[in-house]
């Protein structure tokens, strides 16, 4: 193994990133929408998220709720409908077809829950890493050193040599990450990794990504539905129809035992809009009108009491218009 072959050394484009303090990756007010024959599907509406470089995040939602266009979006696989998203200093927005390709050649890493859409069946483990680095044109004994380098990372280096089909699911899924980070790229993106494994090595994936982010300091960005996960990241991002709804931030400080702490928060985003959860939402689902109340730096929300005018009780009080 070469040791003067680093993360991040070669092709990692740290210029790519964005200035000092900005997030790395930005979207703002994203829309997507999918157009079929005269059918439209909003896939997100209006979405908002900042993630800082070097941080490790996790999506979780529904069903449909628009993680996987999200991850295709900053993947470089689909383009968004409108609003902003950027990656480092490229806006994947107006990018050109052939800044995409190369965008997604050295600066995004991908791995799909599908075991078998990760790795080329043809080739060995090793020839999987190898192939990306040779279309980036990496010569031939740097390939060899990086790929080493990157298995026993992973702690597959005993699998080099072997056949896609000759590996367990979580071990596929172990080489599937180290074919996501050939080309070092700064972000790696995952859409529910774990999705095919069982807990045992969903738990040894998620500790895996969560290495790969503190030593190599790649941003990773991870779709999932399992339930845990929490514990093995920075920061949840729930999204819910196409906009994030809220975010869970877990904190390991001031807990004696070790344990984590978890707080939930609702997301306010620029435009003063949050989403409120399902269960209060149904509440409001009558009128479609809210009354606000600020007292002690505290805000109440409530419906309106069941009057014609949308007034309540309270003495008559107009909502400010
Ligand atoms: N290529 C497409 N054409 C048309 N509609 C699409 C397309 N891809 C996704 N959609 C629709 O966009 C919405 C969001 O889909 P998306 O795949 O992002 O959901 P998801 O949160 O990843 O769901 P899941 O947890 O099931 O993977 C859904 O209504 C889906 O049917
Ligand atoms: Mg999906």
């Amino acid at each position: 193994m070469d040791s003067s072959i680093r993360y991040g050394s070669v092709l990692a484009p740290v210029s790519e990133q964005g200035g000092a303090g900005d997030p790395f990756v930005v979207c703002r007010d994203l829309f997507k929408i999918y157009k079929r024959a005269d059918l439209e599907v909003v896939a997100l509406r209006g979405l908002d998220l900042s993630v800082d470089a070097g941080e490790l995040i996790a999506i979780v939602g529904a069903s449909g709720s628009g993680k996987s266009t999200l991850l295709n979006i900053l993947a470089g696989l689909d383009r968004p409908s409108a609003g902003q998203v950027s990656v480092g200093r490229r806006d994947l927005l107006n990018i050109s077809e052939q800044g995409l390709v190369q965008y997604r050649r050295q600066d995004v890493g991908f791995v799909w829950q599908a075991t078998a859409r990760n790795l080329l069946p043809y080739l060995s483990v090793a020839d999987n890493l190898e192939l990306p680095m040779a279309l980036a044109g990496r010569a031939a004994g740097y390939r060899r050193a990086w790929a080493g380098e990157v298995l026993e990372a992973l702690g597959i280096g005993r699998l080099a040599g072997r056949m896609p089909h000759q590996l367990s699911g979580g071990e596929q899924q172990r080489a599937a990450i180290g074919v996501a980070l050939a080309n070092q790229p700064p972000l790696l993106l995952a859409d529910e990794p774990t999705g095919e494994l069982d807990t045992a090595n969903a738990v040894m994936v998620f500790d895996m990504l969560r290495g790969l982010n503190r030593d190599f300091g790649v941003t990773v960005i991870i779709v999932t539905h399992y339930p845990g996960v929490a514990q093995f990241v920075d920061r949840v991002v729930h999204i819910r129809d196409g906009r994030i709804s809220s975010e869970t931030i877990s904190t390991a400080s001031y807990q004696r035992d070790g344990s984590r702490t978890e707080d939930e928060f609702l997301v306010v985003d620029e435009a003063g809009r949050l989403q409120l959860p399902q269960e209060y939402a149904d509440s409001f689902r009558q009128r479609g009108l809210a009354r606000l109340d600020w007292e002690d730096g505290r805000i109440t929300l409530r419906p309106p009491a069941n009057d014609s005018r949308g007034d309540d009780s309270r003495g008559g009080q107009r909502t400010p218009e």
